[in-house]
Order: C-alpha cells, then sequence, then structure tokens
C-alpha cells in the first residue's frame, strides 16, 4: 500500500465498462481497507454533472456489496469533468484537477486508446504517472507494437499496465501454488508424462448487447488472444525465483515466446463456429446474425478453438487444446491436464482404467484429481475416483486484484507489452486461414454443446 495521495483518472468514465467491471471491483478494494488516499476523477464525453456521477459510482460499488463509509467517502468525494480525451487541452485540464500520483485508466476501445495517447505526447505527464490499458490491447501485432510504442514515449514500461483481469481471478493465482507450493505436482507436468492439455472457457452467455465490441473482435480475439494464452502460460511457465514482476513475467514471456500452432497448420488445427438460435434454460437466444447491430457478413465467431504446441524441452509434443465459446449450454470452464497411461498395470487388476486427469474449475473454482484405484467390490477391479476440493471465490474480484496493483505500483499482474505483442503473433496465422476461407464458419445452436466439427471431441 501507498501513503502517497493518489488520483485514479477514469477516461471513458460513463460507459459499460466503467460501471460494470472497474468501479465494483474498485469499491471492494476500498472497502476492504485497499486504495488508501484515493481520489477519483471520471472524465467522459456525457454530459453528466458529479451529482450523476457519483451516484452511478454508489451504484455500481453497492452491485458488489461496498456501501461502507470507506466506498461512501470515495464516491462522495468523486467528480466528474466531461472532457474529449483526444484533445490536448482537455487532457491538460484533465491532468490539473488529479492530485498526487496520477494512475490513467483507458476504459476506452483500442483506437481511442491510442488518440489519447497521441495527444498525451504534446501535454506531457507528471513523472510516476501509471498507465493503465485494457483489453484487447491493439486489434493485431502491428496496432499493439504502434501503441506499444506510443506509450513507452510517456513513461517508462514499469508504469504501464495491461490489464488482463483473469490474471486477478483466484483459481487463475491458484496455478501458481498448485504448481510450485506441492511436491507431487510440479515434477509430474512435462512431456514425460502429460498427454495433453485443454483450457477450456465455454460460456451460457450469448452477446449481451455487445454487438458494437464483440462483432469487430469474435471469440479468438476477446477470449484466446488474451484469457487463455495467461492461463497456458500459468500452466507451462518455469517456476520464478519470486513473483517480482519482471521474475514473474519473465517466465511467462518464456513461455509464450515458444508457443505457436500445432504443426505450424492452422487450418487443420483450428475451429470456428457461430450461434444459431436456441434455449438455454428459460431463455431464448435469438440468433447471433440476428442480434442487432451484428454485421451477419462479418462472420464474427462466436467460437473459436485452437490447438498449440509450447516448443520447449519440457513441453514438446504435448497439444494444448484452446477453446471458448458463447450461448454454450454445458459451460465448461476448466484447464485439463490428461496424463499419459501408466507404463504398466499388473496382470489381474482389472477393470476400466482412465487416464488420470488434473481438473482446474474456474467457477466454481475447485480442482479435482481423477484416478483409479481399488474401489470397493472385488478388490481386484479397479475404480475411478475423485479427489476434489471447492474453494470460495477469492477477497476481491478480479478487477480489484489487478487493480490493487496498479494502485500499489506493482505490475505483476498486469501484461507486459513485449507480452502483448507475442499473444497476437500466436494467433494471427489463425486469424489470416480464416480470412481466406480456409476454414468453414460452423454454426450451433444456442444452449448445445458447440459445433460438430470440434477439435476437442
Ligand atoms: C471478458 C470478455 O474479457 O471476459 C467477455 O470480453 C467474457 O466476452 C468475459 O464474457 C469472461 O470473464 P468473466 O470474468 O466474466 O468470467
Amino acid at each position: 500500500a501507498t501513503d502517497t495521495r493518489q488520483t485514479l483518472l477514469i477516461l471513458g468514465a460513463s460507459g459499460d465498462l466503467t460501471a460494470r467491471l472497474l468501479l465494483p471491483g474498485l469499491g471492494r478494494l476500498v472497502d476492504t481497507g485497499g486504495a488508501e488516499n484515493l481520489t477519483l476523477l471520471g472524465a467522459g464525453t456525457d454530459d453528466w454533472d458529479d451529482e450523476r456521477w457519483r451516484t452511478r459510482v454508489r451504484e455500481s460499488f453497492a452491485a458488489l456489496g461496498a456501501s461502507g463509509d470507506r466506498a461512501e467517502a470515495v464516491a462522495a468525494a468523486s467528480r466528474y469533468l466531461r472532457a474529449d480525451v483526444t484533445h490536448g487541452a482537455d487532457l491538460r485540464r484533465l491532468l490539473d484537477a488529479c492530485q498526487g500520483e496520477i494512475v490513467v485508466f483507458f476504459a476506452l476501445p483500442p483506437s481511442v486508446t491510442a488518440k489519447a495517447c497521441a495527444a498525451m505526447k504534446d501535454v506531457g505527464l507528471p513523472p510516476r504517472t501509471r498507465l493503465v490499458c485494457e483489453k484487447p490491447f491493439g486489434v493485431d501485432a502491428d496496432s499493439a507494437h504502434a501503441l506499444n510504442e506510443l506509450l513507452n514515449q510517456l513513461v517508462p514500461e514499469g508504469q504501464i499496465h495491461r490489464i488482463d483481469h483473469f490474471l486477478g481471478k483466484s483459481t487463475v493465482l491458484n496455478i501458481l501454488g498448485l504448481r510450485f507450493a506441492n511436491r507431487i505436482v510440479e515434477p509430474l507436468l512435462s512431456n514425460v508424462h502429460v498427454a495433453s492439455v485443454d483450457i477450456v472457457f465455454d460460456e451460457d452467455l450469448g452477446l449481451e448487447s455487445r454487438a458494437g465490441y464483440y462483432d469487430g473482435a469474435g471469440a479468438l480475439m476477446d477470449m484466446v488472444q488474451s484469457h487463455l494464452l495467461q492461463i497456458l502460460a500459468l500452466l507451462t511457465m518455469d517456476a520464478p525465483p519470486s513473483l517480482a514482476a519482471h521474475e514473474f513475467r519473465d517466465r511467462k514471456a518464456q513461455v509464450l515466446r515458444a508457443t505457436r500452432v500445432w504443426d505450424d497448420d492452422p487450418v487443420d488445427w483450428s475451429r470456428r463456429a457461430r450461434y444459431t438460435s436456441g434455449q438455454i434454460g428459460d431463455r431464448l437466444l435469438p440468433a447471433y446474425a440476428d442480434e442487432p447491430g451484428v454485421d451477419p457478413a462479418r462472420q464474427t465467431e462466436t467460437l473459436a478453438e485452437m490447438v498449440v504446441a509450447v516448443d520447449t524441452w519440457r513441453w514438446a509434443g504435448v497439444p494444448f487444446r484452446l477453446r471458448s465459446g458463447k450461448a454454450v449450454g454445458s459451460k465448461r470452464k476448466e484447464a485439463v491436464i490428461t496424463f499419459k497411461e501408466p507404463p504398466r498395470t499388473p496382470d489381474g487388476l482389472t477393470g476400466p482404467e482412465q487416464p488420470d486427469r488434473l481438473r482446474i474449475g474456474f467457477t466454481p473454482d475447485r480442482i479435482d484429481l481423477d484416478i483409479n484405484i481399488n474401489g470397493p467390490g472385488d478388490p481386484f477391479v479397479l475404480d475411478p475416483v475423485t479427489l476434489g476440493s471447492e474453494f470460495g471465490p477469492g477477497e476481491l474480484p478480479p478487477y480489484g486484484e489487478v487493480l490493487r496493483g496498479v494502485l500499489d505500483d506493482d505490475p505483476t499482474l498486469s501484461v507486459r507489452g513485449d507480452t502483448a505483442e507475442t499473444c497476437w503473433h500466436i494467433v494471427e496465422p489463425v486469424l489470416a486461414a480464416w480470412r481466406t476461407g480456409a476454414v468453414p464458419l460452423q454454426d450451433y445452436p444456442a444452449g448445445s454443446t458447440g459445433p460438430k466439427d470440434s477439435l476437442l471431441s
């Protein structure tokens, strides 16, 4: 924690991201004793006054139960300034209204973020200013590189925070404890023992009125390029000597640089699909293509799969199957490590032997180990059992956790600039293959388990 006065300046304060994720996370952080000495300043193009903004702040804080004295004090003292953040004079006015160290959060689309950064170059930033960028960071490797160059002209890399809120999810962070604080897990995680790894994040939510953003992105960009590759990095990186930002981020960067499409063949090793109408529970979802704001001709995928290799001595030969889809009935959110068969099972032990599996569940947060034992009944007949544990959510929601790092000036959980570019390089061959039409866009009914021709079935 810091004793210095800080101002969190949110650009895009009247937008959806601020209301749905950023402010609720901040509220919990404040409520649990973090973000001391914080002043909150909102800026946006909407013609709001302070009271309207404070109502927004209070409502969003209350969404995750933050309504104590500390949260109320931050809300009551916060202010809103109407501004066009791509204009130097407006930016100057905003920076002058800040007290102490400034943390600028770009809750804006990538193109507006880039324009705001360009305008900031002329205005100049006070020392120690931190810049916080949301996902997606750029829209491809070139734009991410250009944005990095812009940001690096404004402040040093250590003061740039690229948010990936999955790095603030407690189960994702639990991968570190599971791997590096146990003797019995880590030695098994290599191509000697692991047959394959699946990282799946299927949601039962559909588009949720986000066409403006999502239709230009799609599942590969929205989920795989960012969140799933971060999970892959935590599962495959070597043990860092400490969780200091440079150690942790170096280890992640190393494995991501070694990650590429399986066989370098994006046509055989990727799939894309889009949901048609269907029933999920008691909801009838319209087809994605019929959602307001969607241009069906863009052929935006709502489900993406790709298989990658992590070409290191430890992981070469192990397929990592990544998949994320919207409007999927099964709602599977987990990483599954499937182990190779034992070298030999003694004659006389019979029964259905299933591969050992370590399953890390993201929502609900749990860890399960599927193994074979001599179960009940005949002692020489094998039975599958699962050793499992479910644990409660983290103290902070993911946005609260990543914001804590930002406000404490600790970039450990922020994505480093080189890594943001690497993640684009990993998915770009797939995006290029899709553009040529070489991988057909499949259909799947909303509420089903996904497309028929899946790489995971
Ligand atoms: C966001 C994506 O980054 O992550 C969404 O843009 C997705 O499309 C969301 O639904 C999933 O994260 P969470 O924390 O809601 O499970």
